[in-house]
């Protein structure tokens, strides 16, 4: 057992932890259903031991009609048949901790699903029941009642209110939905809701997990009265006309973390949260206060662009933030939400890739992406910090780009009259070995979103003890990262530069990225040092093109 199982040394292992994003439904299918199962997972667990990364986060598992795949929860305390059984969650638990690897699940506090029995409870009940009062139902507006309680947009487009029929037949109330219809949000003012919220955290901090992600956790409550917000904040949110939208960031939140982290910590060991918000570094350093959660992701950091002076402004905000409050920071490229980053940097010009990329729109050159994908890695996780890892990125997996618009199920590109293509392309099932059936992800040719010819040349079993792999590079990454010390040191910038190349010292290390698309002399300031590690093939003297070396500084 491991500190984590056992609570024995507490290392703040979290502030420089490397952590695996492991979606359920296109890890490993070990029942041959064409989906991802926890047996799957933890068959597979391996591969997370041998890429050298501390934790695994797993999206939800629960029970769930997925139309928002499972992040529309009809039982926080139990696992969708389809996945397997709460045996095979304390399994993988159980073996996860004999490789040393720690377990983080997602919590979904923000909303549930329509299936949810409390749901089901406040629709049967009626206007005015205390079953209705754990959700947020108002009455509509206009003569009839017929137009919603305010003009609140739903994140997958078209309104965030849905009318619900009453039990007696008649046209009745309107229920909160900050994502889809089947995604009723929770009242957070109501006592009821907290108290049974704990008993979700004790659930599954009982069986060992180590800490949880919070989805939307900066939603859970809305300011007072439900004030008119007709826009649609997607990505990072920001004022508009200098107000902040009435859903997002209430100061009401603070309190719920809280109350979480004292639950957390009433537990052995170090269980963590770490907060799902899409805002600005200032904002998600309140949420990491001393008190609040552990951590955030960083999608400032997500967001910006392959350019150095972009990102040395990003890196220096989010570490100001956070270190403001005693937070490490964290860093993310890639996740179930986005477009991967061996796709997203593919392209030569600056486009709006907000709604996704379809068969019909201009294609990423997978190799230039490739390129970038491993420099910005290799940038990445020699930054001070925690780092987020999405499967299939150790592989230098590209998106789907060309999916069959037949198979999306991603709700937004049906709430978006099919203008939105969502992020199904992100979600295809993992490649593990090029000549098995579906690549290894099952031991039949089925599987729940078509996997693209080509994924088989990015199986794991093709690069796996290959140099030069993008495998291997992670490997090496990873096993150098510890050993150098980098996620627990300090950055220091390198003056003079030339253009488009960022570098800074971290300990006895130099990382040096070049953005642009020619390759860069350095001239002899590291005339001393030795390459210990390129996303490419670096030199102490020349940085190509797109790529990152990280320098091993004499002395
Ligand atoms: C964020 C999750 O990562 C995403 O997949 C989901 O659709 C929304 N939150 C709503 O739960």
């Amino acid at each position: 057992m491991n500190a984590a199982a056992t609570g024995a040394t507490p290392t703040e292992w979290w502030r420089d932890a490397v952590i695996y994003q492991v979606y359920p439904r296109s890890f490993a299918d070990a029942n041959g259903d064409g989906e991802g199962d926890l047996p799957g997972i933890t068959s597979r667990l391996e591969h997370l031991a041998s890429l050298g990364v501390d934790a695994l986060w797993l999206s939800p598992f629960y029970p769930s009609p997925q139309k928002d795949g499972g992040y529309d929860v009809a039982d926080y305390r139990d696992v969708d048949p389809r996945f397997g059984t709460l045996a095979d969650a304390e399994a993988l638990v159980a073996r996860a901790h004999e490789l040393n690897l720690r377990v983080i699940v997602d919590l979904v506090p923000n909303h549930c699903s329509w299936d949810h029995a409390d749901f089901k409870a406040a629709l049967a009940a009626g206007p005015g029941s205390p079953e209705r009062e754990k959700f947020i139902f108002r009455d509509g507006t206009g003569a009839d009642g017929s137009l919603p309680p305010n003009d609140w947009q739903s994140m997958f487009h078209g309104p965030a209110w849905t009318r619900v029929t009453e039990p007696d037949g008649t046209q009745g109330q309107w229920y909160l939905h900050l994502f889809d219809p089947s995604q009723p949000d929770w009242n957070w003012d109501n006592p009821a809701v907290r108290d049974d919220f704990d008993a979700t955290l004790r659930f599954w901090l009982d069986r060992g997990v180590d800490g949880f992600r919070v989805d939307v956790c900066d939603a859970l409550v809305k300011a007072p009265g439900l004030p008119s917000w007709p826009h649609l904040n997607l990505g990072v949110v920001r004022p508009i006309d200098g107000k902040f939208p009435p859903m997002w960031d209430q100061e009401g939140i603070h309190e719920i973390f809280r109350r979480w982290r004292g639950v957390l910590d009433s537990y052995e060991g170090e269980r963590i949260l770490c907060a799902e918000a899409w805002l600005m570094p200032d904002r998600i350093a309140r949420i990491t206060r001393p008190g609040e959660m552990h951590q955030a992701f960083n999608f400032a950091y997500l967001e910006t662009k392959w350019r150095a002076e972009d990102l040395r402004a990003t890196i220096d905000t989010s570490l100001a933030a956070n270190g403001a409050v005693g937070a490490p920071t964290t860093w993310v490229l890639s996740n179930h939400d986005v477009i991967r980053h061996a796709s997203r940097f593919g392209f030569d010009a600056d486009l709006e890739l907000q709604d996704g990329i379809g068969a019909d729109d201009p294609q990423p050159d997978r190799e230039l992406g490739l390129r970038r994908a491993r420099a910005a890695t290799l940038l990445m996780l020699g930054l001070p910090g925690a780092a987020y890892l999405y499967q299939g990125e150790e592989l230098g997996l590209p998106e789907h780009t060309e999916l069959p618009d037949e198979f999306r199920e991603d709700p937004t590109w049906e709430r978006s009259g099919h203008t939105v293509r969502g992020r199904d392309g992100c979600r295809i099932p993992m490649p593990w070995e090029k000549d098995a059936r579906a690549f290894g992800f099952g031991d039949t040719d089925t599987t729940w979103l078509p996997q693209p010819d080509y994924y088989g040349d990015y199986a794991v079993d093709q690069q796996s003890g290959r140099d030069g792999s993008t495998l291997e590079l992670y490997r090496a990454a990873l096993v150098q990262r510890r050993e150098l010390g980098l996620g627990g040191g300090e950055l220091e910038w390198l003056p003079d530069l030339p253009e488009g190349v960022l570098g800074f010292r971290n300990g006895s290390v130099a990382v040096v990225a070049n953005t642009t698309r020619e390759d860069v002399e350095l001239g002899d300031r590291f005339a001393d040092a030795t390459v210990a590690l390129a996303s490419g093939v670096g030199s102490p003297r020349l940085v190509p093109a797109d790529t990152t070396v990280w320098l091993r500084l004499a002395g």
